[in-house]
């Protein structure tokens, strides 16, 4: 099994999916750690309860974002993960720390990405009239929100959407995809290659769209 670490900074949902996926034994990856930079994040005691390891190293104990990159970077080394999964991860990590672990390092963003990068997706979905919504696994490069995308789940906008409803139907699709996602490329059979994504050996039930 590859060996996950999970980076999250809030309640973790995505993270607690990722969990409950990994409790089948066919499914080819382990959660071994989860980081958190808020040291309350929800998300910690929960990977708690389920007997992981999980750790805060937070930004304010730290005098630079360098300084803090490297002591997640040391909590990592010590991890030795094959794949990092951010999933809520609210801060900025530099080209240097992205680099580090291009390639086995992927994120989930609430928008049909290229669209919506950043924050306050949801809101600006309603803003813009658009009537599909949705979220995307990806990995990370230097660009944020920028990297080869994975895979996508869409969801409808529906008239008299809040940012409460739209963003808990897209959570919902959120908690199927990110399993699905870390799948295939605990499997091999999604990777970046020269900046672009490589599918490979896929089989008709390996969803990267639905
Ligand atoms: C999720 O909707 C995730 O896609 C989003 O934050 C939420 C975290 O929820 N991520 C980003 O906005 C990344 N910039 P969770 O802590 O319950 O998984």
């Amino acid at each position: 099994k590859k060996r996950v670490a999970v980076l999250i900074s809030g309640r973790g949902s995505n993270m607690t999916a990722l969990i409950e996926a990994c409790k089948d034994p066919a499914y080819p990856a382990e959660i071994v750690a989860v980081i958190s930079n808020k040291p309350d994040a929800a998300g910690l005691e929960v990977a708690r309860s389920h007997g992981i390891e999980a750790v805060a190293v937070p930004q304010k104990d730290y005098p630079s974002r360098a300084a803090h990159e490297e002591a997640i970077n040391a909590a990592l080394a010590r991890i030795a993960p094959d794949v990092i999964c951010l999933a809520g991860y609210m801060r900025l990590m530099s080209a240097e720390f992205v680099g580090k672990w291009e390639g086995r390092m992927i994120n989930i963003h609430p928008s049909l990405l290229p669209l919506f990068k950043g924050l306050d997706s949801h809101a600006r979905v309603l803003e813009s009239g658009m009537r599909v919504h949705g979220c995307t696994v990806h990995f990370v490069t230097a660009e944020m929100d920028g990297g080869p995308i994975i895979a996508q789940g869409v969801v409808p906008v529906k008239p008299g959407d809040t940012e409460d409803t739209l963003s808990a139907r897209v959570l919902k699709v959120e908690h199927k995809l990110y399993p699905l996602a870390l799948k295939l490329v605990a499997e091999g059979k999604v990777r970046m290659v020269n900046g672009g994504i490589v599918y490979s050996g896929l089989i008709e039930d390996d969803k990267t769209s639905f």
